[in-house]
């Protein structure tokens, strides 16, 4: 046998990688005693408001590393930003428990000192104070770790350092283990709020409008026993009745719309098309209003402004729509206007043409299935019928299979957007 001598030539790519930014603020030891001494005056809310030199300081700091991140890790060009922070201090075993930061697009923490474990403490071996905790956003990815791969470790830890920076997308699950000091940990957890206007390319304002749904988590209610479902994917389909004749209307309208626009079913959005005033619109757009207030009124225990983006489509015989989901809204939807007759699709017959089709957003959970288990299925399709209205949250990934009729299937989809204040 020939020796291999040379290393296979290939290309290691790492696709969605997940960047964080991580730093010691020079200068940082000049404004730690100050940084501290507001901490002690207890100074609430958003402490970037403030100005005060220390603050200031920070807030420089914070966003050169911003403007860092998007310069290298995103491309993004033109984004503004706006960011909130709050001083913490925590004492002996105080702990930040787990959460992630709905409708921070970064979110971080600024470690003023880092206290050492007091000595003498009985803990666990792999008990640690004062460390960032970050836990794989691949979920599902460390199901089939081998050991000795860094990449398939579930949480990645940073231990506190004094002047340490440190910045993460704010969909990561984190917490901060407990401070086994009798020192205070004192440090400034930050959000990073992307401002208004900057997701052009879809066309939509994009204010921190994620933030608003949950200002103060309500206390979790006491679970009952026995078997219960949590986080359940809530998902809505209602048929509409008497939809005949809109649909009718509604067809001829959208059919108009793409002789206007050819590019419809790929450049659909140049108007919101619950905006138009023909009847047949204005229709639909109260069912679908009242569909989400209903979904909103059964789940949601939080009062909240929204609104509805709405834009047609055409797919002609071949388009597909690719797995994606619909960022920066909460509820998304679609309502089945003309379908083309349910012929088999692909090499796949179990999967009829045009069918919409839902990953499980729990990834993972199949890879240690049982046969069976109507719970781990990875993917749920369904072919809707003509007048059928679906709904379900946004973060759920999706995709349309290739129409492989030659008649048009015509569907409406749109997003529930949210509205509102800011939380403070
Ligand atoms: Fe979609």
């Amino acid at each position: 046998m020939d020796e291999v001598t040379e290393f296979p030539k290939f290309s290691i790519l790492s696709p969605w990688p997940t960047v964080i930014n991580r730093h010691v603020a020079s200068g940082h030891e000049n404004y730690a005693a100050e940084i501290t001494g507001l901490a002690e005056q207890a100074v609430d809310g958003d402490v970037f408001a403030l100005d005060h030199p220390a603050v200031n300081w920070l807030r420089k700091t914070i966003d050169a590393r911003i403007k860092a991140y998007f310069d290298t890790a995103t491309k993004a060009t033109g984004c503004s930003w706006r960011v909130e922070g709050r001083l913490i201090t925590r004492g002996m075993n105080e702990f930040q428990a787990m959460n992630n930061r709905p409708g921070s697009y970064l979110t971080g923490v600024f470690c003023v000192n880092a206290p050492a474990r007091k000595a003498g403490l009985k803990l666990r071996n792999d008990s640690d104070t004062n460390t960032l905790t970050l836990v794989d956003p691949r979920l599902g990815m460390n199901m089939i770790g081998i050991s000795g791969d860094p990449y398939t470790v579930q949480i990645w830890k940073i231990p506190a350092e004094p002047g340490l920076m440190t910045m993460w997308p704010g969909y990561i699950n984190h917490w901060m283990t407990p401070n086994q000091s009798d020192e205070p940990f004192v440090l400034v957890r930050f959000d990073v709020l992307i401002g208004e206007g900057d997701d052009k390319e879809e066309g939509h304002t994009t204010w921190n409008r994620l933030a608003v749904l949950a200002p103060d988590a309500p206390a979790a209610k006491k679970p009952d026993e026995g078997l219960q479902k949590i986080w359940p994917t809530l998902f809505v389909k209602r048929h509409l009745d008497d939809c005949e004749d809109w649909n009718s209307q509604l067809a001829v309208l959208i059919n108009d719309m793409e002789k206007q626009n050819p590019d419809l079913t790929t450049n659909s959005w140049l108007e919101n098309f619950f905006d138009r005033q023909e009847a047949p619109v204005a229709w639909l757009r109260d069912r679908v209003t009242e569909t989400v207030a209903g979904y909103l009124e059964e789940f949601v225990d939080f009062d909240f402004q929204w609104r509805i983006e709405c834009w047609p489509n055409i797919n002609h015989t071949g388009d597909y729509h690719a797995p994606h989901m619909h960022g920066w809204c909460y509820l998304s939807g679609t309502y089945y206007l003309e379908l083309p007759p349910a012929d088999p699709g692909g090499d796949d017959a179990d999967v009829p043409s045009g069918a919409i089709n839902f990953a499980d957003p729990r990834p993972g959970i199949n890879i240690v299935s049982v046969d069976g288990d109507p719970y781990s299925k990875p993917q749920f399709f369904m072919r809707p019928e003509v007048g059928t209205m679906l709904l379900w949250p946004s973060s759920l990934m999706h995709n349309v299979y290739p129409n492989l009729a030659k008649e048009n299937r015509i569907t409406i989809s749109f997003n529930v957007v949210v509205n509102g204040p800011l939380p403070c």
